[in-house]
């Protein structure tokens, strides 16, 4: 049976939790969040094509930092989604991950790789699954899969699991900064200090570059004391973003990623540099935002 010879490459963008606040603990231990969250258009890429034996590789400036075994997300996905289809024929694929994200770093990089390999081979085998069958295979695999689903400016609720997309967010132009540290996710929510904090504000009516810093200064990253308590170059690279003139920084996620965000992508993109210059072992890009969904097949 033919079920599809569809090849191609998918983008796992980078997520960038604008703000993020942690608002309760779930009996399981898992915390309760609300985040603002946006995808960039810089990220990993995930090719899939058609192959006589389901394979694995991996290139990219991060491969040596991740495992090309079944303990990949990308392989658990590729698993979950088979199990899924059932009696569907779901021929053996070769996926290469092209690994751009720091690993561990609080922008989703593995969620993210795995959310796009749940929508190729969606496509690559044309299963019949619709959205939220794969995001409830998604939150399965972590978390945050569903967010990097959706992949476009949102809420999050819930675990993380809860998104409510905001129409007509703009592209932001952003520098991300990694100063080359892995951070381990369950040490910051344990460190946290507090649990049940205020939710996010709204929004505001109109979203623009001010209207949104104005809206993050009066927001946080609940996690970003935690960590950086674990991790101080967390400081360092929140420091290189303001000194760069960044009009807002923040870590994101549990980190150790921050974000400046800039008024123009130029500005953006001449940061960047400087930032290179002082600090060349770290990792450092200008990106955008998405306005609408990141994922889309190259
Ligand atoms: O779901 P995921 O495996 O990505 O989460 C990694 C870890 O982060 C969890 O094991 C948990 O310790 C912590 N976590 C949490 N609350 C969340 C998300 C993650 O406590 N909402």
């Amino acid at each position: 049976m033919d079920a599809g010879t569809q090849a191609g490459t998918w983008l796992a963008p980078a997520k960038i939790n604008l703000a993020l606040h942690v608002t309760g603990r779930r009996a399981d231990g898992y915390h309760l969040l609300e985040s603002l969250a946006v995808f960039t258009r810089f990220g990993d890429r995930v090719e899939i094509e058609p192959a006589e034996t389901d394979r694995l590789s991996i290139s990219g400036k991060y491969a040596p930092a991740v495992p090309a075994d079944d303990s990949n997300l990308v392989v658990k996905a590729r698993e979950a989604l088979r199990r899924e289809a059932g009696s569907h024929a779901t021929p053996p694929v070769a996926i290469n991950l092209e690994k751009n994200l720091p690993v561990a770093s609080g922008v989703g990089g593995g969620s993210s790789d795995a959310a796009a390999v749940l929508r190729g081979l969606v496509q690559t085998w044309r299963l019949d699954i619709d959205d939220a069958e794969l995001a409830r295979i998604g939150l399965s695999l972590g978390a945050d899969v569903p967010m990097c689903l959706a992949a476009r400016p949102l809420i999050a609720r819930g675990v993380g699991d809860e998104i409510s997309a905001v129409e007509g967010f703009p592209a932001l132009a952003l520098v991300l900064v990694n100063p080359g540290i892995a951070v381990c996710t369950p040490e910051v929510f344990k460190a946290l200090a507090s649990r049940d904090n205020e939710a996010l504000p709204p929004l505001p009516g109109k979203l623009d570059f001010h209207t949104i810093r104005n809206w993050l200064e009066a927001t946080r990253n609940d996690l970003e004391p935690a960590a950086r308590a674990i991790q101080p170059a967390i400081g360092e690279a929140l420091k290189a973003l303001r000194k760069a003139d960044a009009g807002f920084a923040r870590m994101s996620g549990s980190g150790a990623t921050c974000f400046g965000l800039f008024e123009t992508g130029n500005v953006a993109k001449r940061a960047a540099l400087d930032i290179r210059r002082r600090h060349p072992d770290w990792f450092v890009a200008a990106t955008r935002s998405m306005e609408a969904d990141a994922h889309g097949q190259d």
